[in-house]
């Protein structure tokens, strides 16, 4: 079978681990030269690497308009073209260290922090992706969350952030409509995928198996997912294959957001 993404240059954003690695892999796998670009270099080097010569790292801060000049500039310098940009990198905030998360207590810093990466970030992933892709054609791919569709108490700043990053996607699928420029853009909405931004919360040996088994209880599938599921989610909206679809939002979350869940447990409960 032909390659699903022969000869397409791609950038993915947080690709050293998880989804953003997932991601990388499986677009080099199908024909893609991929950039692998994180703010850890040593395991973004590692990872690109591991995956061949079908890839090369560069360092990206999402939240750095001056990384994107540079990182977007190498990409044309080398390849003279970029077709796919996933806009995957995120954070939730409790990794970072930056405290309570909930509508009472966050503070204002922790909230401006995480809309810095996962709301600004994906902002200026477009805004430079359209400037490079509209003399040829692009596909864009932002990795929005479950938690962009529903309100999460305890995690108000990423909810919020990844919300933004589902309506600002339709916002640039239809201003390149507008503007005759033949780029798509479409979200992916994971929940439950399991990789390293779980860690934080799972703790280890049996404590570690007794909170996945739990949280497997409530989903539909009854189990987490795979960087690889939303991976190949992302392979199919970045290829032609989906070239009538923009403006979409793809969830990957194995059947949680088909239903509603149980109100929230109050405190005392
Ligand atoms: N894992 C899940 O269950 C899940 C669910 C919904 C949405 N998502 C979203 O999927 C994406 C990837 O999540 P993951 O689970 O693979 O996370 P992860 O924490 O395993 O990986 C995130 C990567 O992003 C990088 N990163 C962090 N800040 C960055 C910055 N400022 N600039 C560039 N890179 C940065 C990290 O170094 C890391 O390599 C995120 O946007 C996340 O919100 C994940």
């Amino acid at each position: 079978m032909a390659h699903r993404l022969a000869g397409k240059v791609t950038l993915v954003t947080g690709a050293a681990q998880g989804i953003g690695k997932a991601c990388a892999e499986l677009f080099a796998k199908e024909g893609a030269f991929v950039f692998v670009t994180d703010i850890n270099d040593d395991l973004g080097k590692r990872a690109a690497l591991e995956i061949g010569p079908q890839a090369q790292y560069l360092h990206l801060d999402v939240q750095n308009e001056n990384d994107w000049d540079v990182a977007i500039g190498q990409v044309i310098k080398q390849k003279k073209q970029l077709d796919i940009l996933v806009n995957n990198a995120g954070i939730t905030g409790f990794q970072e260290g930056f405290g309570l998360q909930d509508p009472e207590n966050a503070s204002l810093d922790s909230w401006r922090k995480v809309h810095a990466v996962n709301s600004d970030g994906v902002f200026l992933g477009c805004q430079k992706a359209i400037q490079h892709m509209k003399q040829r054609k692009g596909s864009i791919v932002n990795i929005s969350s479950r938690s962009g569709m529903v309100g999460i108490p305890g995690a108000a700043a990423y909810a919020a952030s990844k919300a933004a990053v589902r309506n600002h996607t339709k916002s640039v699928a239809l201003y390149c409509c507008e503007k005759g420029y033949d780029i798509r853009c479409n979200s992916i909405h994971p929940a439950a995928i399991l990789t390293p931004m779980w860690e934080p919360m799972l703790g280890s040996g049996a404590e570690r198996e007794e909170r996945l088994t739990q949280i497997a209880k409530d989903i539909p599938m009854r189990k987490l997912g795979t960087p690889e599921d939303v991976a190949y989610a992302a392979l199919f909206l970045a290829s032609d294959e989906a070239k009538y679809i923009t403006g979409i939002e793809l969830t990957v979350d194995g059947g949680i957001l088909a239903g509603s869940s149980a109100s929230p447990k109050r405190e005392e409960e």
